[in-house]
């Protein structure tokens, strides 16, 4: 164990990799920069691409799961209900205004369908994440794209302009991706409400526990007040759920009942039961949220020292300028045990790295000194 990693750090992350040491499983370690010897390599790589939270799930949601087990065999809801109240309550609407789905990834699928069965456009940014518009661009749905300003941010005067009368649902990404910038507050809050008297503005805030940024504000009490208004949170990212599959959607009673009635999956009992635990545990939400402002710090740093262009990070990740052709970028990066993110057009001679935990940036630092400088 390094010294610069507490005791209490060490068991709250590296306890598993330490675990999975022991039994030969080198994905798990792969994820552990802290032990010590451990090198990264192209067939066992350190996971910088997919925002993904590198601590893993926490102790209480984890005790919540494997209790669980014992009555996984019965159909029913499980913890549904006590989830429910648990997020209206800390979000002040209504348990009527909140479902849940596999993975916000369903909700926004589900979005994208509804607007292909009951037809219209969706107006959304350039670049932002892809999940509702590829879904609903296979089906033939028209998309009208905005690029993003000269700062990297949504542009919501040029979403208002590029409005049409055709477009059903206008898709917001706050924090975006792979830009992690915000949309300002009280820009977004008037936005929404004129632009949900005409179609759904739907905000998807995946990243808003990582958002540290006073300038930022989330949706949700909006959809319980208008109809048109429906933001979706995961459990994929903070909570370390990417594999589990809990999404949230709020939204007014109407577009709940609807989300619903077009959803095919939904969630399952283990993941409820333990995101029930996982949302109440804000001390190991403080504590990711210290990781990653130290992760993202060691990676400033980096790119302060060498003048990198990037984004600053309202989020897990960081988008910067290699210069190069991504797809190169990523295999010189794989070469050195790196995974970094797919390519974002238009963007293609930039980068997503997502933060791992601060010694996988230390050595991402390193990689990237030796490849670029
Ligand atoms: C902005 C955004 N929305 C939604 C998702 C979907 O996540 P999930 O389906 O795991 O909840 C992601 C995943 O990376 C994301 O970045």
């Amino acid at each position: 164990m390094t010294n610069d990693i507490s005791r209490r750090d060490w068991l709250r992350g590296g306890s598993a990799a330490a675990v999975a040491m022991v039994m030969g499983n080198s994905r798990a370690l792969a994820q552990d920069m802290a032990v010590p010897g451990f090198k990264p390599t192209a067939e066992n790589p350190i996971r910088l691409g997919t925002n993904e939270n590198p601590y893993g799930i926490s102790r209480a949601a984890r005790n919540a799961i494997i209790k669980m087990f014992d009555t996984a065999h019965h159909y029913g809801r499980g913890k549904y209900m006590e989830l429910i109240q648990t997020l209206a309550e800390m979000e002040g609407v209504e348990p009527k205004n909140i479902t849940f789905s596999s993975g916000s990834g369903e909700i926004l699928k589900t979005l994208g369908l509804i607007t292909k069965v009951e037809g219209g456009r969706v107006l959304t940014a350039e670049p932002t994440y892809h999940d509702l518009t590829r879904y609903a661009e296979r089906r033939d749905v028209p998309i009208t794209r905005v690029p993003v300003d000269e700062n990297m941010t949504i542009d919501l005067d040029a979403m208002r302009e590029a409005y049409t009368d055709d477009v059903s649902i206008i898709y917001l990404v706050n924090p975006n991706n792979p830009l992690p910038s915000i949309m300002h507050k009280d820009k977004l809050r008037d936005f929404c409400i004129d632009m949900s008297k005409k179609c759904l503005v739907f905000i998807d805030e995946a990243y808003h526990e990582y958002v540290e940024n006073p300038d930022y504000e989330t949706m949700v009490p909006l959809t319980a007040t208008h109809e048109n208004i429906v933001v979706a949170r995961t459990a994929s990212k903070i909570h370390g759920f990417a594999g589990v599959r809990l999404g949230i959607g709020y939204g007014s009673e109407a577009w709940i009942r609807k989300i619903r009635e077009f959803m095919t999956g939904g969630t399952n009992q283990l993941a409820v039961a333990g995101a029930a635990e996982s949302y109440k545990d804000t001390e190991t939400q403080d504590f990711l949220r210290r990781k990653n402002r130290e992760s993202l710090q060691i990676t400033y740093n980096l790119f302060d020292k060498h003048g990198v262009e990037y984004v600053k990070s309202n989020s897990n990740f960081i988008f910067f300028k290699t210069g190069k052709d991504i797809q190169e970028v990523r295999k010189m990066f794989s070469e050195n045990g790196i995974i970094v993110a797919r390519p974002f057009p238009p963007f293609l001679d930039w980068c997503r790295v997502s933060m791992g935990k601060p010694e996988d940036m230390q050595y991402f630092a390193e990689v990237y000194e030796k490849l670029f400088t």
